[in-house]
């Protein structure tokens, strides 16, 4: 199959194009390298460098006829999403709206979308949230991920277009960029290395969703074939908190650091985590990587990376 993969440069899209690529797919990336690096595209792949909002999408499509698009390129950062909400539509609906109106000009089989858990479903009820809790994000990038889904059963409806959306919960390893907001085990591998002091927000007692990266690409792998037209979300089940991140990773590099807590992130949620036996049923998919491995497999990757 040709898969076009949106995003391909950047941490988990790169890990997406590997595995198809390890499968003996055809793969073509389509990224404006914002966050994303030239270096995560293995070599032999097309690159081609554009934003997704570009008129010229079109002229891609065209060319390259792919039979499935895995739409991973977005503004990621739910922060710049709250301060330019009209950025973040302008990325992630607009832009992705074009992607999926030339899927559907072009006659794109399948399009996969990376949506997110944690951030779709707000404070949740219950715990872990599957698929049918309520939606209330509290974004506009958590909104604008949540519009994409809409516009995905549009298509899907309407036009016939086949989609899985990806309710990925928070995703860690290596090639995660350590300089945003996002990615708190990125940010404490960098700084840790570096000797650099480490802030945890608050008392740290806040938990998340942490699933590797192998783990998460799987799940683009698992899903290319199968007829859902759903959501999937894609995590653990399993709760840990931004101490117990700190501590193993403190512990596997015996790097001795002193655990700094700074003041809270106002409206942050306290606690995410979401059930994947949807995806186990439908497709077979389930994590297999334990936190305590993946966490020591991104240390390495950072070590290495660090020199
Ligand atoms: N990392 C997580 O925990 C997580 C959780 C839920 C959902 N997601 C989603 O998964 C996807 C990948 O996220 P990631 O963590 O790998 O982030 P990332 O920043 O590493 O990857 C995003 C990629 O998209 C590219 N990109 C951004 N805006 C673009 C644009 N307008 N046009 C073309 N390319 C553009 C970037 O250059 C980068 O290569 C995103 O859609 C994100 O919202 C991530």
């Amino acid at each position: 199959m040709k898969i076009l993969v949106t995003g391909g440069a950047g941490f988990i899209g790169s890990h997406v194009v590997d595995l198809f690529l390890e499968k003996g797919h055809e793969v073509v990336v389509l990224d404006n390298l914002s966050t994303g690096n030239k270096e995560n595209v293995p070599y032999g792949v097309k690159l081609i460098e554009m934003d997704i909002t570009d008129p010229k999408v079109d002229e891609v499509f065209a060319a390259e006829k792919p039979d499935a698009v895995s739409h991973h390129a977005a503004q990621i950062d739910v922060r710049i999403s709250v301060n330019d909400p009209i950025f973040d539509a302008r990325m992630n609906i607009l832009g992705s709206l074009n992607i999926l109106q030339n899927s559907l000009k072009h006659g794109v089989k399948k399009v996969q979308f990376a949506s997110t858990g944690g951030a779709l479903y707000g404070e949740q009820d219950y715990f872990p949230a599957d698929e049918n809790h309520p939606i209330r994000p509290l974004s506009p990038y958590g909104i604008a991920k949540h519009s994409i889904e809409r516009y995905l059963y549009y298509y899907h409806q309407v036009h016939g277009l086949q989609y899985v959306a990806m309710r990925y919960a928070n995703v860690y390893g290596p090639r995660q960029n350590p300089h945003g907001e996002a990615g708190v085990v990125a940010i404490f591998c960098d700084r840790l290395i570096e000797g650099k002091e480490t802030i945890i927000n608050g008392d740290g007692k806040q938990t998340r969703d942490y699933v590797f990266v192998g783990d998460v690409a799987r799940a683009s792998v698992l899903t290319l074939e199968a007829d859902l037209n759903c959501a999937l979300n894609i995590g653990t089940s399993i709760e840990n908190d931004v101490n117990a991140i700190f501590r193993t990773l403190n512990e596997a590099g015996n790097f001795g650091a002193a655990e700094n807590h700074g003041t809270a992130k106002k409206g942050e949620q306290m606690r995410s985590v979401i059930d994947w036996q949807k995806a186990k049923n439908l497709v077979g998919w389930e994590p297999k990587v334990q936190l305590k491995d993946g966490l020591k497999t991104t240390l390495d990757y950072f070590v290495k990376k660090h020199g």
